[in-house]
């Protein structure tokens, strides 16, 4: 599975690592959470630093390991309100059935009990231990507590165990708890984007990256896009609460979560594929794509081979695809990009009105620090005359935080309400 939190600022995990012998699979859960985005702060109790060491798991987290609740050093650091404040979620794994048990009756005699008490954030749980201390009355007992307090609890899974036994007891893989975390985070960034999504119930359509024009079969015409831009506006249009289709040139970069991705090689092919999302009844259609200006005018059939000193292909000029979905009748919301050296705004006002666009985003390339395979970004975006809106500039910030400007932006455009001359 693949998410991407990209349009997400990074939350916190606070780690509860306690005695047992699957406290070797949080070291890799560590990672796999750093891997997903998440900042992570480990906590262990004095059984789990029986099984693994904290220093393994200040490697993996990058972070300070927090073992002691009553230590004057640790708690000038990041005292253990602090920490329980930090956390954006509880995660403990293992959760021994003493450390359930602590939970259930509020004790509070070390610091991960504490920090349960302590903690506004939400509290997961995945116990893992013998397969007859989890069937044991007491440890069920308190789990149905866990449970009532609102307390997740992840279900161990069945198997053979550390100690011989086969049973219920294991702790799920790591790869599938770092999949759970992020799958709620995405699910509550969903939530709140449906509640107040600015597209929602919108089709939106993007194009990205380069095109890939073929001379023969095994060399071809490209650039240098990265597809950066229009993958991040995916992101934002999806978490904005659009159904999001990405029509991506040759990249590579990760789907975003929630994204249909159709990959093209071709501006023919993309020309194609974009004509068929009027079909599916796009409402807005963002042109990023770095379209090749030009195609071989005849792909050789065999690899050419080397002869004289100069080799000639002819070249012929590629659709325009932005321009050509923005002549069809039912029309979504065009949105097309202009990268410039030069004359900016002017070029990008041009295009504007020779594309019949309704909204355009144009940037200065020339600038080293922002536009084509920079992380940063800084944009001017002009609006079609019937939205009578003022030129607007959105201030260098990361491709994320320029995507989600644009999303405000298209999202004013659609609601803007048209100047009349009554008084
Ligand atoms: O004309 P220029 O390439 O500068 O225009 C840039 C805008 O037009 C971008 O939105 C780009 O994705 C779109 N475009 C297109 N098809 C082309 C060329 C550009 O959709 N063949």
């Amino acid at each position: 599975m693949s998410f991407d939190l990209s349009v997400m600022p990074t939350k916190n995990i606070l780690l509860g690592v306690t005695g047992g012998i699957a406290a070797y699979k949080s070291a890799i859960l560590v990672r796999r959470l750093k891997d997903a985005g998440f900042d992570v702060r480990v906590v262990m109790t004095q059984g789990a630093q029986a099984f693994v060491t904290p220093l393994t798991f200040q490697a993996l987290s990058g972070n300070p390991v927090h073992t002691e609740l009553l230590n004057p050093e640790a708690e000038a650091g990041m005292g253990h309100i602090e920490l329980a404040r930090w956390a954006d979620l509880v995660l403990v794994a293992p959760a021994s059935c003493d450390t359930l048990a602590k939970f259930a009756a509020g004790l509070a005699d070390d610091l991960l009990s504490t920090l349960y008490l302590a903690t506004k954030a939400p509290v997961w749980v995945a116990p893992a231990m013998n397969q007859q201390m989890w069937a044991a009355k007491a440890t069920q007992r308190n789990l149905n507590t866990l449970v009532e307090d609102g307390v997740h609890v992840i279900m161990p899974d069945a198997g053979s165990q550390a100690c011989g036994d086969v049973g219920l007891g294991r702790m799920p893989e790591p790869e599938d708890l770092a999949d759970q975390v992020t799958a709620y985070f995405h699910q509550a960034q969903r939530a709140i984007a449906e509640k107040f999504g600015m597209l929602a119930g919108k089709h939106v359509a993007i194009t990205a990256g380069p095109t890939r024009e073929s001379i023969d079969p095994v060399r071809y015409i490209s650039n240098h896009s990265t597809g950066k831009m229009g993958f991040a506006l995916a992101a934002a249009c999806y978490a904005a609460g659009a159904k999001v289709t990405l029509i991506a040139g040759p990249v590579s970069l990760d789907t975003p979560n929630g994204v249909r991705r159709i990959n093209v090689q071709s501006a023919i092919k993309m020309l194609e594929t974009s004509l068929q999302m009027l079909d599916e009844g796009c409402d807005i259609f963002i042109a990023t794509a770095a379209v090749a200006d030009y195609r071989v005018a005849e792909v050789a059939e065999h690899k050419i081979k080397k002869a004289g000193d100069e080799l000639n292909v002819a070249l012929i000029k590629n659709p325009d695809i932005v321009a050509t979905i923005a002549q069809q009748s039912k029309r979504p919301f065009m949105v097309g990009f202009a990268a410039e050296t030069r004359n900016v705004e002017e070029y990008a006002a041009g295009k504007l009105v020779a594309k019949k666009l309704d909204m355009i985003a144009c940037n200065d390339v020339s600038r080293k620090d922002i536009g084509f395979a920079s992380d940063e970004n800084a944009m001017t975006v002009f609006f079609a005359d019937q939205y009578q809106m003022e030129k607007r500039d959105l201030e260098k910030a990361s491709k994320q935080e320029i995507a989600q400007q644009l999303v405000e932006a298209i999202h004013d455009a659609l609601h803007h309400e048209p100047e009349t001359d009554d008084e």
